[in-house]
């Protein structure tokens, strides 16, 4: 996977004096359809969530509240992503590693996912990953 393919997203923000309003719509706003949406929160700073690659989901994931980290990679190198707006997201495309770290107190991180859950689409091992990345 070429990492450069996992990249920030910038949503509108429909802002009035009553606040904004950001509006998500799976293939426009984001590169596929959402089949699944999750959400992490009460992380502590030292954690380190994700750790695995998925063979078929891709992701989009978004600091509605506070912020955290999202480092990528594989073997065409890796990259650190900041998440701190509400209207900033991530595209994690599949078949790439992921580290979620440095969660503040109040982050809430949405994931929103191309795929219903299915445990033996992850690849915890990054060995593993490594070797089913090359065959590719
Ligand atoms: P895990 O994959 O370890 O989370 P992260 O990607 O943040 O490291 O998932 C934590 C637990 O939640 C684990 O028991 C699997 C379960 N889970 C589901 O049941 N459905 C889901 O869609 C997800 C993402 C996790």
């Amino acid at each position: 996977m070429d990492i450069d393919k996992a990249a920030l997203l910038k949503f509108n923000e429909n802002a009035d004096g009553r606040g904004r309003l950001v509006v998500i719509e799976g293939t426009k706003d984001i590169p596929f359809e959402i089949k699944r949406l999750f959400y992490i929160y009460g992380s502590d700073t030292g954690a380190v969530r994700g750790q695995h690659a998925n063979r078929e989901t891709e992701f989009v994931l978004i600091n509605v509240c506070g912020s955290s980290k999202v480092k990528v990679k594989g073997v065409s190198g890796e990259k650190v992503f900041d998440l701190d707006k509400p209207h900033i997201g991530v595209y994690l495309p599949k078949m790439i590693w992921k580290e979620m770290y440095g969660f503040s107190p109040d982050s809430i991180l949405l994931c929103l996912a191309s795929t219903v859950y299915d445990p033996d689409d992850y690849l915890r091992d990054y060995e593993q990953f490594l070797k089913e990345e090359e065959n590719e």
